[in-house]
């Protein structure tokens, strides 16, 4: 698209149905990476539920090569072509299209559609890639069943697969041969996928609660067969988990995952067909760490639920795409909770939760006061790749879990079951969702709606009073959105219906049996209550109260909200001692934590001395040094909050002021608990085999953050051996990594003592885990997080990275490493005073927009909250920002400045 035309926005109020339907799509391939061949039959209906009995049919086509078309065998005049499709004029009721076009999978580098990874073909159709491949009705309100044979070279491209079952394969002239796929179920095109390469299978059998064997395979380039044991096992529990949890089997013959190098997301749910890349299949424990792993359990969970949710229920246009992307982000963390144990481990399901709620706070509520917020149902878009986001995927998921906290898990469970009762096979909304929901818990779930169509982060202040005659405790609560960003704030905030889950904690830190007014005496059992907040104001009255309690808020975050409320330092500290929500008690660490960060924050930018408060590192210590909790909830609530997270909450974003004050605390807490640390790291050794049980995943996430720790003490000298030699004798990826990374972080403390040997154990490492990708990704992105040492920038490095052998700005992964890396995860040194970060920002972007927009408009994010920076900042990113306007090409890209700019 030309700088100079205006962006075509959709929006979801044009919805009309298609004029006509696609019931059978039959494809033909030769497969050539310069110049591939389509054949396509296709057999159209006018749609009988179309008002429109004249209408033109539209194809969407990008990047294609029209050679021939007919109707019924003939061929068809009225036909126009251009740049973005064929339309088609004077069509009869039914009819037979077959078109031939060419697609060029060698230049396509934006990975949408069909394209080339080291040397194999792969396919992504999801939004809008399957009009990159053929001319077809490409929205997923149209679905068809596929019938797809593919051609190839013989030895370049043994395996040749699709959607569904196979029904044969043989040999044809020329040394080509060919194999002939059969989806049964209707899927819209997005769902459609190939893949032709070189591969080998770990497979395995299963039977099904209906008795059915099914096979299931993981493919990957030979060289990998050795990591794919923890994708299969994972692909296993999830289907058992769907049947036992949902009632959902698995529906085809066989069910496929082949892992690819290169990918613009995480992985994708293609029908029988997922495709993956490789960083959510590959691992064993020399190559991948305990995150790693636990990563790809919870993907491959993720793409096998959208086989119902999503794949046999679709969305009806892409306005819908938190449909099926929040339901199965809620369905992958049950999933992933219960494989951590569920409510028989209780600490790993709330450490599972503290992870996600994490990832929400951080990704989503930063978005959500930003320029790209959007409701959960977005009203408008122009490149429907820009809404592959937080506020879609993790806010969504916890409308969804507001669903279950409101019904229930058996609630749940039958609405779930009333939703595939009623659309198995269909393009719906979240209004038929909803209404499952409500219809099987006979529940009103009106004023619920309000989740879908309001964006912006709700906040609920809080106030209580404690009346020692009449022994009440009165909370009430308000609802109300302040600080929107400006274009949200026009559109009507209604009230929303808040479940709100609460306890009451007395002075010995127990929990109080809560009985609200009026209620009977039998309901005065339970500590932990549900109240339900659908006004902007409501008071709730405990009674039987008999001494001030201290109110444990939104326990187990039961509603994606901010909270109000003025807890003193001391009300934190106990909280975080006592509270018997776990959730909880980490969150009012955090809370502490970032109460004590805003102080220095604002002392660091005026250069007034530091100091921590005593009283918070007595708290955190406790926690460190309390061996009835596990290691890895210890691990969690040791963890300061992020760099990025903590500088957002700051008035005005001071990233220099946020490094210091953030690093100030680190080494107060690394001095003044040293011996703690160094406890906490001896006693939580794993000798042995490596093993991903829950304690020890939880021990190496304590002891390497521990390590973190030390590498932070005012004389890390004993560190440095301490780091090398978990380097030299780790036995896998976790402690590996982890020593690897404090060695870096010592270069900046002792830079004579520790850069030869930090230098000498990137090498090595480098040198064993030369032929492994996603090892090497590690690898750049080290060396992008680190701290500056010795005066020499971080860019320095990155740009001396850009030109290593080993980068390539075509794959992304290697891109998320190295820029992504720096740009984001090194908020201290890409914003820099000198603006040397936004100018290597602003080079990066405009060289991948004309390569891959998707990544491209990923990065260009990283810049959206210029607005919230202190003044010098914001000149220079403003400026950056225009610079790329000024250069970029892609929709992609041009949608986020435009609304960055705006
Ligand atoms: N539907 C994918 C998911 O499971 C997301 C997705 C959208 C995607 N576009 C993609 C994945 C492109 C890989 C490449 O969430
Ligand atoms: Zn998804």
């Amino acid at each position: 698209m030309s700088k100079l035309t205006k962006a075509t926005v959709i929006r979801r109020e044009d919805y009309t149905l298609p004029t006509f339907l696609i019931h059978t799509v039959e494809l033909e391939f030769d497969l050539v990476p310069e110049r591939t061949l389509v054949r396509s039959t296709l057999h159209v209906q006018r749609n009988p539920q179309s008002s429109d009995v004249v209408a033109d049919l539209k194809l969407a086509g990008e990047a294609l090569k029209l050679l021939s078309l007919t109707v019924n065998a003939c061929t068809h005049h009225a036909l126009t072509v251009h740049d973005d499709g064929l339309i088609l004029s004077n069509l009869p009721k039914e009819f037979e299209l077959v078109i031939e076009n060419v697609c060029y999978p060698a230049d396509n580098t934006m990975l949408s559609g069909l394209y080339i990874s080291n040397g194999h073909f792969f396919t992504q159709c999801e939004a809008e890639g399957f009009r990159r491949i053929t001319y077809f009705l490409d929205r997923p309100d149209v679905m068809a069943t596929y019938r797809v044979t593919l051609r190839a070279d013989q030895s370049a491209y043994p395996v040749l697969l699709s959607n569904g079952n196979l029904l044969d394969s043989g040999t044809l002239p020329h040394g080509w041969h060919y194999a002939k796929w059969e989806d049964p179920f209707p899927k819209p095109s997005y769902l459609f996928a190939l893949v032709a390469g070189t591969f080998v299978a770990r497979e395995q059998r299963i039977t099904t609660c209906y008795g059915k064997e099914k096979l299931l395979q993981i493919w990957v380039e030979l060289h990998d067969l050795d990591k794919t044991s923890y994708a299969l096992d994972s692909l296993v529990r999830a289907i058992y988990w769907d049947e036992y949890r949902f009632g959902r089997v698995l529906d085809l013959e066989r069910f496929m995952i082949v892992a690819v190098r290169d990918l613009n997301m995480g992985a994708m749910e293609n029908k029988g067909l997922n495709i993956f890349n490789a960083q959510y299949v590959l691992a064993n424990a020399q190559t991948a760490t305990d995150i790693d792993f636990a990563n790809i359990e919870s993907v491959i969970g993720h793409e096998y639920f959208h086989n119902w949710t999503g794949n046999r229920v679709t969305g009806r246009d892409w306005f819908q795409l938190s449909l099926k992307e929040g339901l199965t982000v809620f369905r992958d963390q049950e999933f992933s909770a219960d494989m951590a144990g569920g409510s028989n481990n209780p600490e790993a399901s709330a450490v599972k939760r503290i992870n996600d709620v994490h990832v929400l706070r951080q990704m989503q509520f930063s978005e959500d006061a930003g320029p790209m917020a959007h409701p959960v149902r977005p009203e408008s878009y122009v490149e429907i790749n820009n809404f592959y986001t937080s506020t879609i995927y993790e806010k969504g998921a916890e409308i969804v879990r507001m669903y279950q906290t409101l019904c229930g898990r058996d609630g749940m469970r039958r609405g779930m079951d009333l939703y595939f009762e009623r659309h198995d096979g269909k393009a719906v909304t979240c209004d038929d969702f909803r209404a499952a929901m409500a219809d099987a818990n006979h529940r009103d779930l009106a004023q619920f709606e309000r989740w879908y169509s309001q964006g912006g982060t709700p906040r609920v202040a809080v106030r209580t009073a404690y009346n020692m005659v009449s022994r009440t405790f009165t909370l009430t609560l308000t609802q109300h959105y302040s600080g929107l960003p400006p274009h949200l704030v026009q559109t009507q905030n209604k009230p929303l219906p808040i479940p709100f889950s609460l306890g009451l904690i007395d002075a010995q830190g127990h929990d109080i049996l809560l009985r609200l007014q009026g209620e009977p005496d039998k309901a005065h059992s339970a500590t932990t209550r549900l109240l339900e907040l659908i006004q902007i104001e409501q008071s709730f009255t405990f009674i039987d109260v008999a001494e001030k309690p201290l109110p444990s808020l939104l326990r187990n975050f039961s509603a994606p909200v901010i909270i109000e409320y003025d807890y003193t330092s001391d009300e934190l500290a106990f909280l975080l001692a006592h509270d018997s929500d776990l959730f909880n008690r980490w969150e009012a660490g955090q809370r502490l934590s970032t109460r004590v960060f805003l102080l220095l924050a604002i002392r660091a930018q005026k250069n007034l001395p530091l100091e921590l408060p005593a009283a918070f590192m007595a708290s955190l210590s406790a926690v460190l040094c309390d061996e009835s909790l596990s290691p890895a909830f210890r691990a969690k609530v040791l963890t300061l909050p992020s760099e990025t997270y903590l500088a957002e909450q700051m008035d005005e974003v001071d990233p220099a002021a946020a490094y210091q004050a953030r690093q100030f605390m680190r080494r107060k807490l690394a001095d003044t608990l040293h011996r703690d640390w160094l406890a906490a790291y001896s006693v939580c050794g794993t000798p042995g085999t490596y093993d991903l049980n829950s304690i020890d995943v939880g021990k190496r996430a304590l002891k390497n953050l521990a390590l973190q720790y030390l590498t932070e003490l005012n004389n890390p000298t004993e560190v440095l051996t301490l780091a090398q030699a978990q380097f030299d004798k780790a036995n896998n990826m976790t402690d590996r990594v982890a020593a690897l990374a404090a060695l870096l972080a010592l270069c900046s403390r002792i830079p004579t003592q520790a850069q030869d040997l930090a230098k000498a154990a990137l090498d090595t490492f480098y040198h064993y885990y030369e032929g492994n990708a996603l090892v090497i990704d590690k690898w750049f992105a080290l060396l992008a997080k680190q701290h500056s040492s010795t005066g020499q920038r971080t860019l320095d490095v990155v740009r001396k990275l850009i030109q290593h052998p080993a980068f390539n700005l075509k794959n992304p992964n290697r891109v998320r490493s190295l820029i992504f890396g720096f740009c984001l995860a090194n908020p201290n040194q890409f914003h820099l005073p000198d603006g040397s970060g936004y100018a290597f920002w602003v080079e990066q972007v405009i060289m991948l927009d004309s390569i891959n927009p998707q990544i491209a408009a990923r990065l260009t994010r990283l810049l959206e909250h210029w607005r919230k920076f202190v003044p010098a900042l914001r000149t220079l990113m403003r400026a950056a920002l225009e610079e790329v306007a000024n250069n970029a090409n892609s929709k992609d890209v041009r949608e986020i400045l435009d609304k960055a700019l705006a």
